[in-house]
């Protein structure tokens, strides 16, 4: 049996999905012809302690990291190690999660040293934002894909014109916002509202409000099949699909049926020469062998690369150890544009 709550992003996980009932989708993958694209694994990305952010210690169950000026204690599966620092520095936490209330956001945190808000100022490489204290111990960014921000903003740079940016599943928007500080015209795509308008938020602190971001509230599958049919194009395509989501409007998203679906729907979205296509999967069943084949399947005839790995956050300190956090795939072309 699975879980019936994910790592990511709190969906809860949808009850049977009935072959006609409403929201159930059956969508069947399409065979591409041509030649795959060549592949590169494993690619193991990590991230390395910097004022923004910094992974301080882990085990336990546990990880406690430095958000810019806050120190942040929480749970983390993958920590099946023992803590490295005294049980005093862990004390030190600006905040915990406990998760031990029902109530939604902030309820489920505790603040042992002084009551805080929402909400506390962060940044990425001066790109400033809001963190934030959700219910499902999540702080409002995932550090861990800053490799990620780093080749979409070196591809976006490197090109001429505008690059058009597909984020789907873009929560509150931090890869959005780099995007578009890097020149990008941006689509931000999630199917929550208080996620869309906490990337609204984030783009007001960043200093991004004019920028040119579409936010559209939409089931990522549905917006994709729409601009499909509508003949949009974009440079770069980023996918952060959680394990079980919901659109909208009720619909299921299930990532191992409707993965494969939404990839082809990626593949008659890009544009004559694409820049960059990223798929992160936090759901750990999946291995990035199985990622890569399908990337490799769906982009066939594209040429370029699909490297496949793992995201890893290093620790701060002495003798730091890797703590994975996720697996990807993600396609390149072979000589930039
Ligand atoms: C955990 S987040 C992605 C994280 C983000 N891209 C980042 O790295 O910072 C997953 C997001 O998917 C959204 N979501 C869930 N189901 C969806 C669906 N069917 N269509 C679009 N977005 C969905 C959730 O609202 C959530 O904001």
């Amino acid at each position: 049996m699975q879980k019936a709550k994910h790592d990511r992003g709190g969906e809860d996980r949808p009850r049977e999905r009935e072959a006609n009932g409403e929201g159930a989708r059956r969508r069947v993958a399409v065979r591409h012809e041509g030649e795959r694209p060549a592949e590169r694994l494993p690619v193991i990305l990590t991230v390395q302690p910097t004022e923004d952010y910094a992974l301080l210690d882990s085990g336990g169950g546990e990880k406690l990291e430095r958000y810019g000026p806050l120190v942040v204690r929480r749970p983390e599966n993958q920590a099946i190690w023992q803590p490295r620092l005294d049980t005093s520095e862990w004390e030190k936490a600006d905040a915990v999660f406990t998760g031990d209330t029902d109530e939604e956001g902030m309820g489920r945190w505790r603040f042992p040293k002084s009551p805080l808000g929402e909400t506390w100022p962060l940044s990425h490489e001066g790109l400033s934002y809001l963190g934030r204290f959700t219910s499902y111990r999540h702080v409002g960014v995932f550090p861990e894909q800053a490799e990620h921000w780093a080749a979409m903003v070196r591809a976006i740079e490197g090109r001429r014109r505008p690059a058009r940016v597909l984020n789907l599943f873009g929560y509150t928007g931090v890869a959005t916002l780099l995007a578009a500080r890097a020149g990008a015209e941006v689509t931000h795509v999630d199917a929550s509202k208080k996620a869309i308008a906490w990337g609204r938020e984030n783009a007001g602190v960043a200093g991004l409000e004019d920028a040119p971001i579409r936010w559209i509230c939409e089931d990522a599958v549905r917006y994709a099949e729409r601009e499909v049919k509508r003949g949009s194009r974009y440079d770069i395509v980023l996918l952060d699909p959680p394990r079980y989501g919901r659109g909208p409007k009720g619909e299921v998203w299930e990532l191992f049926e409707d993965l494969p679906y939404l990839l082809d729907l990626t593949r008659g979205l890009l544009s004559e020469r694409p820049l960059l296509v990223v798929l992160t999967a936090y759901s750990i069943r999946a291995s990035f062998f199985s990622l890569s084949a399908l990337m490799r399947e769906a982009l066939r005839g594209l040429g370029g690369t699909v490297e496949s790995g793992e995201l890893v956050i290093t620790e701060a300190g002495a003798e730091p150890r890797g703590l994975s956090t996720s697996l990807f795939s993600r396609w390149m072309p072979d000589h930039g544009e």
